[in-house]
């Protein structure tokens, strides 16, 4: 990996940042090789460590939504370090209330959504439109700790992110103009295509 992302990911960890874990970090690298994207959308930017990945592995110019003005600053920072910070733009806000108009008259052939858990159906149904024909929506963690497919007890704290994930997954499973694989790895990813 790339020395200064190898840095951000160990800081990262030292400071339980939340960023994507290495089973999934490999299939997303993957998906972004096969679909070599022109614009991606990525919902939950944190320090900017998987826009890093998707930049480094495309042309695409990205478009990535973070609510945390300190955690954007600082991926901001790792951009112009990695001389990809013009193809990247950070928007601050909550997704429920800006991610409509971040995306307004545009189309992405690759969106990753890795912003609060409990979101993926409302936040997958806004970018749906703007997804083009033959895109893939790339949803982080949709299998939570192995709680979503399993049929254990749920503690409470977690019933509502497993609840809206176990929806999320029935919605894009069940919709005729989408193909979803699930990769259980990890925490679990979905991949989904638009036909
Ligand atoms: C799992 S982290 C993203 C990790 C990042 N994609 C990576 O792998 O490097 C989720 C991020 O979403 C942000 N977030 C949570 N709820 C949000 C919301 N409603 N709108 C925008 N960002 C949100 C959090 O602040 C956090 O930084």
């Amino acid at each position: 990996m790339n020395p200064i992302l190898s840095q951000v990911l160990a800081s990262a960890r030292d400071r339980h940042v939340p960023v994507i874990d290495d089973d999934s970090r490999e299939i997303l690298i993957r998906a972004v090789e096969e679909v070599k994207p022109r614009r991606i959308l990525e919902i939950g930017t944190a320090i900017g460590y998987s826009a890093s990945l998707m930049a480094l592995n495309s042309e695409a110019t990205i478009d990535t939504v973070e609510m945390d003005d300190t955690r954007r600053q600082e991926a901001i920072s790792l951009w112009k370090r990695l001389g990809i910070d013009d193809r990247i733009h950070a928007y601050l806000g909550n997704a429920d209330e800006i991610l409509e108009s971040v995306v307004e008259g545009k189309e992405y052939d690759f969106i990753f959504i890795d912003g609060p858990k409990s979101k993926y159906l409302s936040h997958f149904l806004i970018c749906l439109p703007h997804l083009s024909a033959g895109g893939v929506v790339f949803a982080d963690d949709v299998l939570y700790f192995g709680m979503v497919e399993g049929e254990e007890f749920i503690p409470h704290k977690h019933r509502t992110i497993v609840t809206n994930l176990r929806q999320f997954l029935a919605t894009v499973q069940a919709d005729e103009r989408l193909e979803c694989t699930i990769v259980r790895e990890g925490n679990g990813v979905a991949i989904i295509r638009k036909k």
